[in-house]
């Protein structure tokens, strides 16, 4: 039997191109997003290639609804969540001084907050099989700061770093990794939403690899955290940024 790789912000471009990768990785993949009409375009991707998915409406910001997709995973899907992707993410270019505190909240607790919530969800079915991937999105915001996004983005992709770091080293013994990845620009809606052409064409000529990532090249890296290849890598955060940020 497959085993079953749930995928957060499912509807999104980093997130779509996960949900296909791990689909050709051979799991059966549940994507989720707040997005249905994006969950669509995923799903009908993932069927192209042959796979399997299912798709629920998720907001990871709220405790009762993920606990409840859970279960609904494990019956729709016939087995419990062994990979979890928190790719779910939003952002806002305020500066410090004008950001609303409703839109701190919003910001945080979608990408902080959310990735918390699902990680908790999944694990103790993680903890009771002995076995279990989680890979967060991060960003090179999380170690530097953020070239699009406002405080409260690089503060809570900051976070998120620490609580990859922390959670690794609590489930480690359960067999379980947790990795974070760290993308530089990526050519996305999040980032064509905020900034112009021509800025993404400025920020990409100053990268030593001169060019926008791409969804897919992020894909690969989490595709490679969930394999077998990377039983011994836990607690990282993996740079995928062309040279943008060497630390
Ligand atoms: N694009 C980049 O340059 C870049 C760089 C570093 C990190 N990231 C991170 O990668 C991840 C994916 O971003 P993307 O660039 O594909 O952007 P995207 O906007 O295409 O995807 C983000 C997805 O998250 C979903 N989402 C927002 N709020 C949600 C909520 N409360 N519950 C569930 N889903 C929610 C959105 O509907 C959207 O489908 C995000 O975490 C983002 O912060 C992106």
């Amino acid at each position: 039997m497959k085993k079953v790789a749930l995928v957060t912000g499912a509807s999104g471009d980093i997130g779509r191109a996960t949900a296909i990768a791990l689909s050709r990785s051979s799991f059966a993949v549940a994507i989720t997003d707040v997005d249905d009409f994006g969950l669509e375009k995923t799903l009908a991707a993932i069927k192209e290639t042959g796979g399997d998915g299912a798709s629920l409406t998720l907001d990871v910001t709220q405790k009762r609804d993920i606990e409840s997709a859970i279960r609904e995973i494990k019956s729709s899907l016939g087995g419990h969540v062994s990979v979890l992707v928190n790719c779910a993410g939003n952002l806002m270019p305020t500066k410090a001084v004008d950001i609303p505190e409703s839109e701190w909240d919003s910001i945080v607790d979608v990408n902080l907050k959310g990735t918390f919530l699902c990680s908790q969800a999944v694990l103790p079915d993680m903890i009771a099989q002995g076995w279990g991937r989680i890979v967060n999105v991060s960003s090179t915001a999380g170690k530097n700061v953020s070239t699009v996004g406002g405080v409260h983005y690089t503060a809570a992709k900051a976070g998120v770093l620490g609580l990859t770091r922390h959670l690794a080293s609590e489930v480690a013994a359960h067999g379980i990794t947790v990795n974070a990845v760290c993308p530089g620009l990526i050519e996305t809606q999040m980032v064509s939403n905020t900034i112009t052409r021509e800025r993404m064409d400025d920020y990409a000529k100053s990268f030593p690899i001169p060019r926008l990532g791409r969804p897919d090249e992020v894909a690969s890296m989490i595709s490679f955290l969930v394999s077998d290849a990377a039983s011994y890598v836990t607690g990282a955060s993996l740079d995928i940024n062309g040279g943008d940020l060497m630390i």
